[in-house]
């Protein structure tokens, strides 16, 4: 498409090299700003391609954790449940997470972009058996000094108000 456009400019402006010089120059102005224009494009989309890998690719084989939540289809942020997961979060979670730097456990803020919510909710109801054996979880427990989650007794629909909460505070 774009090289046939192209020819069919370079014809025109050679024809009208023997007529006017100010149009060629008006093409040939437009023929770069064409260019510009379209590998500008190009450039934004492979960036954006690159950040969906990125997601994919941080949540790996769509791992759902060990727990009762298995097939979470999410709908859209919910806010009576966002303010009581920050409640909770803030009284029961804000000892050892932050948001934006490492406490005793990571950062949380861009949780919701790198787990399934499925792994989120399991983590936060049932952390003794993700640390046994999730192979994920296995490798934070050894970052984060052995210091583990522990089992904060957080009710199912109290695990889905925090979810809520994480995901409205992604970037
Ligand atoms: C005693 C400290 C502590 C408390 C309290 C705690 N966490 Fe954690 N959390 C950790 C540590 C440490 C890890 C890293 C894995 C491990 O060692 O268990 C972790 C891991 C996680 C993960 C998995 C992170 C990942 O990259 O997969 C999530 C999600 C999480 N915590 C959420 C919560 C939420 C929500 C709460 C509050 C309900 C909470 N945590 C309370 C220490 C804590």
């Amino acid at each position: 498409m774009l090289l046939k456009i192209l020819s069919e400019l370079k014809n025109e402006s050679i024809n009208l090299k023997s007529l006017k010089m100010p149009k060629i120059f008006f093409l040939i102005g437009f023929v770069i700003y064409f260019l510009i224009l379209t590998l500008g494009i190009h450039k934004l989309s492979v960036s954006q391609i690159n950040a969906n890998n990125k997601i994919l690719q941080q949540v790996p084989g769509g791992d759902k954790g060990i727990g009762p939540f298995q097939n979470v289809p999410l709908g859209a942020i919910d806010n009576a449940r966002v303010k009581k997961g920050l409640t909770i979060f803030i009284s029961k979670c804000m000892v050892c997470h932050e948001l934006d730097k490492v406490k005793i456990g990571p950062p949380l803020r861009e949780i919701t972009k790198q787990r399934t919510p499925e792994f989120i909710l399991n983590m936060i109801v049932n952390p003794v058996e993700m640390q046994k054996s999730n192979p994920e979880i296995k490798k934070q427990f050894i970052k984060y000094h052995n210091i583990p989650m522990t089992d904060l007794q957080i009710s199912k629909e109290d695990a889905k108000n925090i979810l809520d909460y994480l995901r409205s505070i992604a970037k």
